[in-house]
């Protein structure tokens, strides 16, 4: 963080010790899946004031969110970006309202922790075909997958929150990738479910009740937007087919990749130990196979795998909630990660 960005970015409520230390926060795109989660964290959340919480329409009237009484009791009110009185913004909007929004706020000193896809892509060509409202990246931007990228996020200006696919992905196979251990130029396929809370609050003709209930369906298998970003972490193609399951929230990746000769289970084991001993939320849990429900409602990645030596794959499965370690928890992570607090502030 640079020095001007402390010194107006955080206000100290009393004393002067880093737990008393107070940002003011705006949640832009409040009344949304993840906007509501980001609030519901926030508000127990011991370092934040929440300032402003702001639905879309300009000339909507204030309201309520009844999921959240006694939780937090405050109004949501129309977006208004010149009126916000806070140091950090979460943008939790549909991502060409984001592209739009975010330099402006960028310019007026603001912290952005933006949910949505807008700034995640590098390459010109990606992002222009997979979010054509972001015409170029601002400068300060870091890519938010916070178990690997500590450093730029410290003094990232504009934070990019990872899909919630590519969390639970990348999570899975960083490990084993720098670790030296997956095969090179072998196939890796991420067969991923997730509940239907993924696509947002307004339904469509597949993701409403009646659609969904009783069904699984595959979607979207080479174009998702998502393959692009899992591909720039890790430099190399993947397979990557997502499902909707009748669900309301959780993601469960089931990850199938090739290893070097000679890789032992111990050796798949080492790494994953050896990346995630310092980090709070992601839980290995070795041959025991987790489940969505483990994580529901919680900022934790579970992993686990099974190794075949004698065929040298390995199967991993990946496991979060969509809407907390996939939006607004790892969010909520990375801006604790941006202001110097614990990682677990709010979450644990
Ligand atoms: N859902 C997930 O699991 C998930 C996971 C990772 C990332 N994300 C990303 O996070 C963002 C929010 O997702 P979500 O699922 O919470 O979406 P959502 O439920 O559809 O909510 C969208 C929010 O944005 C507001 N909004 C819509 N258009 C706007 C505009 N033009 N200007 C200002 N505000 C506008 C809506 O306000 P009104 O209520 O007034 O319409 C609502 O508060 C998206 O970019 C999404 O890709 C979502």
């Amino acid at each position: 963080m640079t020095e001007l960005m402390a010194t107006q970015a955080v206000h100290e409520k009393q004393g002067d010790t880093q737990d008393k230390l107070q940002v003011r926060v705006a949640i832009a795109g409040a009344t949304g899946f993840a906007g509501q989660e980001l609030i519901r964290l926030l508000c127990r959340h011991p370092n934040v004031t929440i300032t402003a919480a702001t639905g879309s329409q300009a000339t909507s009237t204030p309201r309520k969110l009844p999921a959240l009484s006694r939780i937090w009791d405050g109004t949501v009110v129309p977006l208004d970006a010149a009126a916000l009185a806070a140091d950090a913004v979460f943008l939790a909007l549909p991502e060409a309202a984001s592209a739009e929004l975010a330099p402006s706020l960028l310019a007026s000193g603001l912290r952005v922790i933006d949910l949505s896809g807008a700034f995640r892509l590098r390459d010109d060509r990606q992002r222009a075909r997979f979010y054509p409202a972001t015409a170029s990246l601002p400068a300060g931007v870091a890519y938010g997958l916070t178990e690997f990228e500590l450093a730029a996020i410290e003094s990232a200006a504009l934070l990019s929150n990872p899909g919630c696919y590519p969390t639970a992905s990348l999570l899975a196979l960083l490990p084993l990738q720098r670790a030296g251990l997956l095969q090179p130029g072998a196939d890796i396929v991420i067969d991923a479910k997730s509940g239907i809370s993924g696509a947002g609050k307004a339904a469509t003709e597949r993701t409403h009740f009646s659609e969904n209930h009783g069904s699984v369906a595959a979607y979207n298998p080479f174009g998702h937007r998502h393959t692009p970003e899992m591909e720039q972490a890790l430099g190399q193609p993947v397979t990557f087919v997502p499902h909707l399951v009748p669900l309301d929230r959780g993601i469960l990746c089931s990850i199938y990749a090739h290893l070097v000769p000679g890789t032992t289970a111990a050796a798949v084991s080492q790494a994953f130990e050896r990346a995630y001993a310092d980090a709070p939320f992601v839980r290995i849990t070795g041959d025991a196979l987790p489940e969505i429900k483990h994580v529901a409602h919680t900022n934790f990645c579970d992993l686990g795998w099974r190794v075949d030596e004698a065929s040298r794959r390995v199967f991993v499965v990946s496991v979060i909630d969509n809407l907390v370690k996939g939006a607004a928890g790892q969010a909520i992570q990375n801006f604790n990660v941006m202001y110097g607090f614990d990682q677990r502030a709010g979450l644990l």
